[in-house]
């Protein structure tokens, strides 16, 4: 039997243009419904719009249009705007479907039969914007506690749902599936908030305005919206229509994102509606954390936003997919900085993958005219290369495991960390000083086979997150769709097969940080340029220090080194030239710190080097790293290692 496999986002509200900030739930949906694909799952991906309620009312209203034709031009902008994302939903449900509407209308004519609706007296707040009912203790100085906009006075006859009924249920639901709400942490939000102060049956239908679905059996009330909405995950399947084959088939959903603002929907209201149908609950809701500007939500309080479509057409939808699921742990906010953006490009796209890409494929070219010797990687493994294949090893299920848990950063990180070490590689194995030797010829196939087969790795591990780039490096390297299809074809080193690999130039160009910023606050007018500056807690960093993430120290190289030989640089006062032992090779660094120290003083020394700095030329000598000082008024003090410690050995 096939297995199945369903991810949902929310149905997103046709009430204005969609932002960067909805393309994150989506983009995330995505890469996690392409995953599954490519692990063999039979994937329903459900996404679509959520299109009645007063406030699309009020805003047809306000364009002098029909609601309908108010929503049918949005809804198609939305659709056009997953199509640029690279969006491959499964299903598309809108509210305003006739089948939607009539599986609404018997959910609520059941409910209603069997006493879990009943007609009462609606006294109370509304937040309009939010399609929101509030009592007037949940209020926050008069206003609505979610968004803080005012609210209006609310008196109708009303439609009531028995959602006090289920408190105790929802508690136990919890308590037995520890991975229902996730993360953990809002678990205690939804019982602190709402379920310890008591729960309140839910007004479930509205009698002053007429946009949403009618009651069958009383005209003149249509159903609340969010009743409308949260039904979308099942009545797309099919559910109380006359073919509930889907529904029986993928419900229940594996995994339903939302934003951490809509939690309680999904975590209180709609268990509570599939309890009252006898209906089995989601595996898991996943709340995730907001894009922000200026530290709000983007598009809530400030109304602004930043436009994807523009971004797309600047860096590539791939660019942008690997930013959104990148910068950010997809549980916690994350600002937006147009910085931010433009540096994930160039160190992580451009320079690393980017680099790989066209060194190996260039070597290739340059070297065996694109085509490698078929045995190049039954060779015999020198430490390098079993570095390399060690990491590799597991990696497809390492990653794969990170993505089940939605952790799309993390995935990403570990992958990052082969393609980090396979640059270093070709440093370290210098293909083209093998290639002045014809008897190593052998070994610069198996080094660029090596790369090559990492690639096909990578290529396939990239898929979920950036779907055009995996295969556009499958292409350069000449790969036949059996080596790359499935996720399983990247667990195995040593697939590599190609008639011929071709040279690939800028997978992702390198972008100009100063022009790139220049330009967006032009196009992003929403968007800071840099994050604001440092929140942490003031007596940990002191004003003015720029924190780095543990991500960016890590791809500093520190490696000891022992001081081979060191001489001044002529004509200079302050350069000393250094040669360094790295253990696996050696390295000349050329180091201002003449003023303190005479050449042969250095000599025989553990110094710290920065060995992955980009060669600068000092005085026309190329410096190929950095030694670490303290400069103390004036007077250089090299850092060196305690103890004998073998040349090369890692520091961090
Ligand atoms: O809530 N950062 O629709 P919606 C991250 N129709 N996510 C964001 C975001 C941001 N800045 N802004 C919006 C609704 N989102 C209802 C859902 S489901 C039965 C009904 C996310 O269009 C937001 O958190 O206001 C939510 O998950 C989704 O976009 C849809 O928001």
């Amino acid at each position: 039997m096939t297995k199945t496999f369903m991810v949902t986002t929310p149905i997103y509200y046709p009430s204005g243009k969609l932002h960067i900030g909805h393309a994150y739930t989506t983009v995330a949906a995505d890469a996690i419904a392409r995953f599954k694909r490519m692990n063999g799952f039979d994937t329903m991906f459900l996404t679509g719009t959520d299109e009645h309620g007063q406030k699309i009312q009020r805003k047809a209203d306000a364009a002098g249009v029909t609601p309908q034709v108010y929503v049918d031009g949005i809804v198609a902008g939305i659709k056009d705007l997953w199509k640029l994302l690279d969006i491959r939903y499964d299903r598309f449900i809108r509210t305003t479907d006739e089948k939607h509407v009539g599986a609404v209308q018997e959910i609520f004519r059941r409910l209603y039969e069997q006493g879990d609706i009943y007609k009462s007296e609606y006294e109370g707040w509304y937040c309009t914007p939010d399609e929101s009912f509030w009592t007037e203790t949940q209020l926050k100085d008069g206003k609505c506690p979610e968004c803080g906009r005012d609210v209006e006075r609310t008196r109708e006859e009303a439609y009531f749902f028995r959602l006090s009924k289920y408190a105790d249920r929802i508690v136990e639901l919890y308590a037995e599936n520890p991975g229902f709400v996730l993360p953990a942490s809002r678990v205690n939000e939804m019982l602190q908030n709402f379920l310890r102060p008591g729960l309140e049956d839910l007004c479930v239908s509205r009698t002053t305005f007429t946009w949403g679905i009618p009651v069958t059996f009383d005209p003149g009330h249509v159903v609340y919206v969010w009743v409308d909405a949260l039904s979308n995950y099942i009545t797309a399947l099919g559910y109380a229509s006359d073919d509930e084959a889907d529904f029986r088939r993928y419900w229940p959903a594996d995994v339903q994102l939302v934003g951490k603002e809509i939690v309680r929907f999904h975590t209180i209201i709609w268990p509570a509606m599939l309890m009252a149908l006898g209906l089995p609950q989601p595996k898991h809701v996943f709340g995730h954390g907001w894009l922000t500007l200026e530290g709000a939500k983007m598009g809530k309080s400030t109304g602004n936003v930043v436009d994807p479509t523009i971004l797309c057409d600047r860096y590539g939808v791939d660019a942008i997919r690997y930013f959104l699921l990148r910068e950010m742990p997809f549980g916690a906010d994350g600002a937006f900085t147009n910085e931010a953006l433009i540096g994930r490009i160039n160190s992580d796209l451009a320079n690393d993958l980017g680099n790989l890409v066209s060194r190996t494929t260039a070597m290739v070219e340059r070297y065996f005219d694109g085509v490698l010797p078929k045995d190049a990687l039954d060779c015999p493994l020198e430490p390098a290369d079993r570095e390399l294949r060690a990491l590799c090893d597991g990696l497809s299920g390492r990653v794969g495991t990170l993505l089940d848990q939605l952790q799309f950063s993390t995935a990403l990180v570990e992958i990052w960390k082969v393609v980090g070490r396979s640059n270093k590689y070709i440093d370290e194995t210098a293909p083209w000083t093998l290639a002045k030797t014809e008897a190593l010829r052998p070994r610069l196939a198996a080094v660029l086979a090596h790369l090559a087969e990492v690639l096909r790795v990578v290529s396939i591990l990239v898929t979920p997150f950036m779907p055009s780039t995996g295969p556009k490096i499958q292409e350069a390297l000449g790969l036949s769709t059996i080596q790359t299809t499935s996720w399983e074809s990247a667990a195995l080193f040593g697939l590599f097969e190609s008639d011929r690999i071709r040279k690939m130039d800028a997978l992702f160009p390198r972008l100009d940080l100063a022009k790139e910023m220049e330009a967006l606050v032009a196009v992003t007018p929403g968007a800071p340029a840099a994050a604001p500056a440092a929140t942490a807690d003031a007596h940990v960093v002191p004003e003015g220090v720029a924190l780095i993430g543990i991500d960016d120290f890590a791809r500093v190289q520190l490696r000891v080194a022992r001081v081979l030989a060191c001489e001044r640089v002529p004509r200079s006062d302050k350069l000393l030239l250094l040669s360094l032992d790295l253990g696996d090779g050696k390295r000349q660094v050329v180091s201002g710190i003449a003023t303190t120290y005479a050449p042969e003083a250095l000599v025989g020394k553990s110094v710290v080097l920065v060995a992955n700095l980009t060669p600068a030329k000092l005085r026309g000598i190329v410096s190929e790293g950095m030694i670490l000082c303290a400069l103390d008024h004036g007077t250089y003090r090299v850092l060196t290692v305690d103890g004998e410690v073998p040349a090369g050995t890692p520091v961090g």
